[in-house]
């Protein structure tokens, strides 16, 4: 918004000096004013207020006669009339006519008694009017339009034999004063004496200068004043939004914004202080429309909005994000994922776009707090929830341990998995399965309770057989093979083959005896075996972990011939003898 004070505004020279008269004397003693001192209500009600009383006759000054105090007059001047009244009852006054006004009475006083006829150019109503009138014995004929002119001319009221004296009101549009000269030269001897008040003219020039470049326009004026109805009337012409207020209180301050140039003047019997407060009130409501205009700018936030923005910073997991917002947004490292192997400074950058979730407008710090894990969750839900109502596949990553199962992260929820669940096999080593990925079913789904349970018992089966298949397809016996001790048993051990287990009967351990398959294996040991039978209809793999190149019988009978003589340990005795171990 672009204020313009027009520099004419407000008390003019004569009203100034009547005012400032009337506030001075008031501190002396009692005081009457000839008529209200100025066209403005605001002052006159305060002037009320200090007791000032108005007298506005001959009458009346002779009611008031002997009173103990002094009468101003104001700037409009009065009838010779009333001095002579003054004087009869001896009351005191202060003469505060203006000068330009005392000016008028004198040409009007002198070419009256020369023989002129007086015209007096102005509102017939006017005080000033009626004052200047009074100094030709109320003779003069007034006009206060063209049209009046014609009116008078075409009812012969002029008389082309007789000599005329024109004088105009001191606030008197000078274009229609212009007028009124021009058509009565034509046939009328006319002495005319342009008495228009330069402040009037300086002040009419301005606003209509004004008028022409702004948007709207404010009079601000007693609607009274006829200098402020002049006012008014000349800026409309110009400027079709002209709005007259006694103060600016009067007006409707919404039909103002930001993008308004406006124009301030202000009728000569205006107080400074009502021109003030105006322009102080303008300039405020110029600063709360761009403020709000500023807010309007940004964007509006709520708890639980899903926005976009620009991210600023990101540092230690923490990450600056720009919403077009008053303040930024911050996603702690907690809430833009649950994954603790997640790195934050790798994932994001400034400059990247990244749509989060409100969780609060406002942290008690004066930012946004935001979440991606929620978002992430949010729509993760429905991903999952989708592949519950289609039994499908979903892919999570296995990130806590805890009682009775595992936590995997799901579309970026943490679903719960039982141990029972996690494979089709039993599981000794829970934690080898963390921080590792695995295809899931979700099991069970509950959107208002939000539990989530998967497995992947049915899945890692449903791998195994087909993985049994190939590997079946593929061995031999007497192939050797690495692999890996998955389970031990009385009988014997399993060897992992890459999904497929075989079995080392016990006996095939080793080429002596052994009392327990543990004093020869453990779990996760890494072993060479040979197959010895793949039985595919019954889905068997029959191993061995003797290795068949250090057979000790290959070369039983070069080392042990018979009649040798060899020592050896009793090892078990039977009824039918003794078996004695020559090698282990
Ligand atoms: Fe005097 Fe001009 Fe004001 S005539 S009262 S200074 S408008």
């Amino acid at each position: 918004m672009e204020l313009i004070v027009a520099k004419s505004a407000g008390f003019c020279f004569g009203v100034k000096r009547a005012v400032d008269c009337v506030y001075d004397k008031l501190k002396r003693g009692t005081i009457y004013t000839y008529g209200a001192i100025i066209h403005n209500k605001e002052v006159i009600k305060d002037l009320e207020r200090q007791h000032v009383t108005i007298v506005d006759c001959v009458e009346d000054l002779e009611r008031i006669r002997g009173f103990d105090g002094e009468i101003i007059i104001r700037s409009h001047g009065v009838t010779p009339s009333v001095y002579e009244a003054l004087s009869t009852n001896e009351i005191a006054f202060t003469d505060c006519t203006c000068p330009f006004v005392k000016k008028i009475h004198s040409i009007v006083k002198e070419e009256y008694e020369a023989g002129f006829h007086i015209i007096i150019v102005g509102n017939e109503n006017h005080p000033e009017v009626l004052g200047i009138n009074g100094w030709c014995d109320n003779s003069a004929i007034i006009l206060d339009c063209i049209e009046t002119a014609k009116t008078y001319a075409v009812n012969h009221c002029f008389d082309k034999q007789k000599k005329y004296s024109m004088v105009v009101q001191t606030t008197f549009q000078t274009n229609v004063f212009q007028q009124i000269n021009e058509f009565l030269a034509e046939f009328l001897t006319l002495k005319v004496h342009d008495t228009i008040c330069s402040a009037t003219n300086e002040r009419q020039k301005e606003a209509v200068d004004m008028a022409k470049r702004v948007d709207k326009m404010i009079i601000i004026g007693d609607t009274g004043s006829s200098n402020t109805q002049k006012l008014y009337e000349i800026s409309k012409k110009y400027c079709k939004n002209t709005f007259l207020c006694e103060t600016i209180h009067d007006l409707q301050l919404n039909i103002f914004s930001t993008n308004d140039k406006i124009g301030i003047t202000a009728g000569a019997s205006t107080p400074p202080t009502i021109l003030k407060e105006a322009i102080n009130i303008m300039s405020e409501l110029d600063n709360q429309l761009f403020e709000e205009m500023i807010s309007k700018s940004f964007v509006t936030l709520h708890t639980g909005d899903v926005v976009k923005g620009t991210v600023i910073q990101v540092s230690n997991g923490e990450v600056t994000v720009n919403l077009g917002y008053k303040s930024d947004g911050i996603i702690s490292r907690a809430e833009y994922s649950d994954d603790p192997h997640v790195n934050v400074d790798e994932l994001v950058k400034a400059g990247d776009e990244i749509e989060v979730y409100v969780v609060r407008v406002n942290d008690g710090d004066g930012n946004v707090q935001l979440s991606k894990k929620r978002l992430e969750a949010t729509k993760g839900f429905t991903v999952i929830e989708e592949a519950f109502n289609n039994n499908e596949i979903v892919r999570g990553k296995i990130v806590d341990i805890v009682k009775g199962g595992f936590i995997s992260l799901i579309e970026n929820i943490r679903v719960f998995v039982p141990s029972s669940q996690i494979s089709n096999r039993f599981v000794e080593d829970l934690k080898s399965f963390k921080g590792k990925e695995f295809n899931f079913k979700i099991l069970e789904f509950d959107r208002s309770k939000r539990r989530i349970v998967a497995g992947r018992k049915e899945l890692a089966q449903k791998e195994y057989e087909e993985l049994r298949v190939q590997v079946f397809e593929k061995l031999t016996a007497g192939e050797k093979l690495n692999g890996v001790v998955s389970r031990i048993v009385d009988f014997g051990a399993f060897i992992d083959l890459g999904g497929v287990d075989g079995l080392i009967h016990i006996s095939e351990l080793s080429w002596g005896r052994v009392k327990k398959v543990k004093d020869v294996l453990s779990i996760g040991d890494k072993v060479t075996v040979t197959v010895l039978e793949v039985n595919k209809e019954k889905g068997k793999i029959s191993l061995s972990l003797k290795d068949v190149d250090s057979n000790p019988w290959n070369d039983v009978a070069e080392r042990y011939p018979i009649g040798a003589v060899v020592t050896g340990r009793v090892v078990r005795m039977v009824p039918f003898g003794a078996f004695v171990e020559l090698k282990e």
